[in-house]
């Protein structure tokens, strides 16, 4: 597995990242999620020893990436923020390149090379120069790139940002199809992204760990958690009514559609039952009747947000 344990850095007197302690475990697919500046890329680069940390360790699967990076690199395969590459280069002699310097040699470089090419589709452009590529196929040669040794553990940092939906699409789809047995990091800022392809995840603000869980644990900490949006009959006193509600805590009523409520639970309460209640008691006839999951985002904001507000 791999152990962060205390990792922070600064540059000058501004601290990117704060004493992070995590462990990530093979099978998982850890979402890094923050804005823009949280501090990602740069723990990124910690981890697969592209930069030294101010302070704290990163130990791969026992190897310590400062005391032996050699042995630590050989598990990591890293696709940086942007996807670079030399453009110059094709990519039949972008991963020669690649797979020379990862140590492939022979049938196994050829194998590995051709899985590449069939993993990532990549025949098309095989001998075009990478600065002729579209974004997409540029990002799939860094993919590529990242996984021709078929590393045990995967950083990807942003691997979606700026390609087009069908794409992005591909690139999750990928992520899931390899995770079985590695450990994958993955950053983001796209909230969906990290409930589509994640099994966890960490959200960062202003270099700080804010929060860690699976995302059905984070959803349920949002405040629209188990909230329930009805459409009742326009009458007097409905906010009132609702509001008396063993249980429920908030009731807002929809500006543009009256008649229509969204209930907010005290924390922690289950409300649908006495909702329910409530409704056939008073006889009303309702048209629309349902509870919500909570939103990932809700989560985000209010932890990102409070994360800032720290630093003033
Ligand atoms: N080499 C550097 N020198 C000075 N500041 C940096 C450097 N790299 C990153 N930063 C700053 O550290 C913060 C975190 O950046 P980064 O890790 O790139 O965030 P993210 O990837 O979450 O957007 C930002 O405020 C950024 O400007
Ligand atoms: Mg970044």
């Amino acid at each position: 597995m791999i152990e962060i344990s205390h990792l922070s850095k600064e540059f000058g007197h501004f601290a990117a990242v704060r004493d992070l302690t995590f462990n990530v475990a093979p099978g998982e697919v850890l979402g890094f999620l923050g804005p823009n500046g949280a501090g990602k890329t740069t723990t990124m680069r910690m981890i697969t020893g592209f930069i030294a940390p101010s302070s704290g360790s990163v130990s791969i699967y026992g190897h310590d990436i400062q005391a032996d990076p050699i042995g630590a690199k050989r598990r990591l395969g890293y696709l940086p923020e942007g996807a670079p590459a030399y453009g110059d280069m094709t990519p039949a002699r972008f991963l020669a390149f690649v797979a020379d310097i990862r140590g492939l040699r022979g049938g196994q470089k050829k194998q590995r090379i051709e899985a590449m090419v069939s993993e990532l589709e990549l025949q098309s452009v095989w001998h075009r120069p990478i600065e002729t590529l579209s974004k997409g196929f540029k990002r799939r040669v860094g993919l590529a790139q990242a996984l021709i040794h078929d590393p045990q553990v995967l950083v990807l940092d942003e691997p979606t940002d700026g390609l087009d939906p069908n794409q992005k699409q591909q690139v999750r789809e990928l992520i899931r199809r390899i995770a079985a047995d590695k450990i994958i990091l993955v950053s983001t800022h796209i909230l969906e992204e990290v409930s589509a392809v994640c099994s966890r995840a960490m959200i960062i603000a202003a270099g700080r760990l804010v929060a860690d869980g699976s995302p059905a644990q984070l959803q349920a900490q949002s405040r629209n958690h188990g909230a329930v949006v009805l459409q009742l009959p326009v009458q007097e006193g409905l906010q009132q009514q609702l509001a008396a509600i063993p249980g429920v805590g908030e009731v807002e009523a929809d500006a543009a559609q009256p008649g229509r409520f969204r209930l907010i639970p005290e924390t922690g309460k289950d409300i649908l039952l006495a909702v329910s209640a409530h409704i056939s008691g008073a006889g009303w006839q309702i048209a629309e009747l349902r509870q919500e999951e909570g939103r990932l985002d809700d989560v985000f904001r209010a932890l990102t947000s409070r994360a800032g507000e720290d630093l003033h």
